[in-house]
């Protein structure tokens, strides 16, 4: 397993005028692994992804991914792959129709559109127009787009919402293959039960820092639940408690 983290915050901050959605916000995440960037609605998940990909301007500090700040990542939409509501559909066609769209824009072979469409769960529904199509759906239609490049790195904003009970679990062993290729999953969650079996490590956030390393060890070794300890990271005074 590589040690250079895949992804480096370092001091990352954003104010919208009066708000502070991220403040100071310095974590690495390392390569070949399943992260799960928690917290609450609000805070700060996915101005920090934002910020990651070069969509949101920091007020202060930086990000990198693969060792390079995201817009100056050579094929960095080929090395990167993103699923947020704001890269959605953007056709207004079927859901193989807008895969062939993006397997244009990245330049791929057509035939790949096939294999994402198998890889998400998506085969019988190709023909469907998005706009007919439920949300869990359009999350595999996401993650399927984020996946036509064979992408190093899967940035998903909230990939689990809108999924039923069987889409979760779908979704859950679909990111530990993807991690045991070797690839980096950054993945953001505000349900907790959804991503505790899903993720290695842990980042928590509440406008700061409230916790990075190993889910092993935020819980015990499963000794305590999750939820029990975020709860305690995030309600506790403010503070950055942060693991090697
Ligand atoms: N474009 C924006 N303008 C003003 N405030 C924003 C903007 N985007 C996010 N915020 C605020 O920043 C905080 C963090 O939002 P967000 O990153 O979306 O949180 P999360 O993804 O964790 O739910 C919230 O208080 C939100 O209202
Ligand atoms: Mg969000």
């Amino acid at each position: 397993m590589s040690t250079t983290p895949a992804i480096s915050l370092t001091g990352l901050t954003k104010k919208f005028k009066d708000v502070t959605a991220v403040d100071d916000l310095t974590v690495d995440i390392r390569a070949g692994r399943v992260t799960g960037l928690l917290g609450r609605n609000g805070a700060g998940k996915t101005t920090t992804l934002r910020m990651l990909l070069g969509l949101a301007g920091p007020t202060a500090g930086h990000a990198t991914v693969l060792g390079r700040p995201y817009g100056e990542l050579p094929r960095a939409a080929h090395r990167v792959g993103v699923a947020m509501d704001a890269i959605g559909p953007v056709t207004g066609s079927t859901v193989r129709g807008e895969l062939l769209v993006w397997t244009a824009c990245l330049g791929l072979d057509r035939r790949r559109t096939d294999e994402v469409i198998g890889l998400t769960g998506l085969t019988g529904a190709e023909d469907r127009p998005v706009s007919g199509c439920s949300t869990g759906m359009k999350q595999r239609l996401a993650l399927a787009t984020a996946l036509l490049a064979d992408p190093e790195v899967l940035v998903l904003d909230e990939p689990a919402n809108g999924l039923d009970p069987d889409g979760i679990r779908w979704l859950r062993d679909t990111l530990r293959e993807l991690a045991a290729e070797g690839r980096t999953v950054l993945v953001s969650s505000h349900q907790l039960a959804e991503v505790e079996q899903t993720v290695d490590d842990v980042v928590v956030v509440q406008r700061t820092l409230r916790y990075a390393g190993t889910l092993a060890d935020l819980t015990d070794g499963g000794a305590h639940r999750l939820e029990e300890r975020f709860f305690h990271l995030v309600d506790a005074p403010e503070r950055a408690l942060t693991h090697a």
